[in-house]
């Protein structure tokens, strides 16, 4: 039997290089793809996942020259102006996972609206991952269980189940599939404890490059992968 897939998360790398290839600033590389979230989130949609988690700014990428990082914080409005209306009409709810906090005032409120609107919806979630990083994830989820202990909300018996309700993806399925484009092979501290039993694929396209029938083959493969789980079938 093929595997099933509910939860897919990408790794969006190459919008850069995209860019270069065409004598074009890095911005107009992650305004290409931001269109290509878009064809994505919408293919995604169709095949019936539940749940797209896309990298889109790592707690890494404040390092970047200020005009890149300013223009990336102002894509989710470029975005939203563009597409919420489709989204909507297609019944996909936004989420986000990384903390809002050192956001630009617009940029948290666009997503916050975006999340608002489409709070209803009941097909699939678009998950943004933004000022996310894994390993900060896991601390704050540390943290705040050790809270929880302290002001004597919960037992101190924890385990994996448990500590994954205090992560932020602890309202999805489980992550079947890690995929990452532009021919780099890491996992760059994205959704670190979640990648654990995930299929991994890495495709050579930059991501604006990676279409709809790319994703497809993508999913292909993973169905026919041989997922064990560390045990023996
Ligand atoms: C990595 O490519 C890409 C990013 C850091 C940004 C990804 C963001 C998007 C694709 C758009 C997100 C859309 C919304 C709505 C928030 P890179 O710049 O590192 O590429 P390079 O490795 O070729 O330099």
């Amino acid at each position: 039997m093929e595997n099933q897939i509910r939860h897919v998360a990408i790794i969006m790398d190459g919008n850069g290089r995209w860019a270069k290839k065409q004598n074009k600033p890095r911005t107009a590389g992650h305004y290409q793809g931001s269109e290509n979230v878009r064809n994505i989130a919408i293919a995604a949609n169709e095949m019936g996942i539940e749940v797209l988690t896309l990298y889109a700014f790592s707690t890494e990428n404040w390092k970047r020259e200020k005009n890149e990082v300013d223009y990336l914080m102002k894509l989710p409005s470029v975005f939203f102006s563009r597409f919420l209306k489709e989204l909507m009409e297609k019944n996909i709810r936004i989420c986000m996972i990384g903390e809002m906090d050192r956001f630009p005032k617009a940029t948290a409120d666009i997503l916050t609206e975006a999340i608002e609107q489409t709070k209803d919806n009941t097909g699939m979630i678009l998950n943004f991952a933004m000022n996310y990083g894994g390993r900060r994830e896991i601390l704050l989820a540390a943290k705040h269980y050790a809270e929880d202990v302290k002001n004597g909300k919960i037992n101190n018996d924890l385990d994996e189940e448990k500590f994954e309700h205090y992560l932020m993806t602890s309202e999805f399925p489980s992550l079947d599939l890690m995929i990452r484009t532009s021919g780099e092979i890491r996992i760059s501290n994205f959704l670190l404890w979640q990648v654990a039993y995930a299929e991994l694929v890495f495709v050579d396209e930059a991501w604006p490059d990676f279409t709809p029938e790319i994703f497809k083959k993508t999913i292909e493969e993973f169905k026919r992968r041989d997922r064990r789980f560390g045990g023996v079938k």
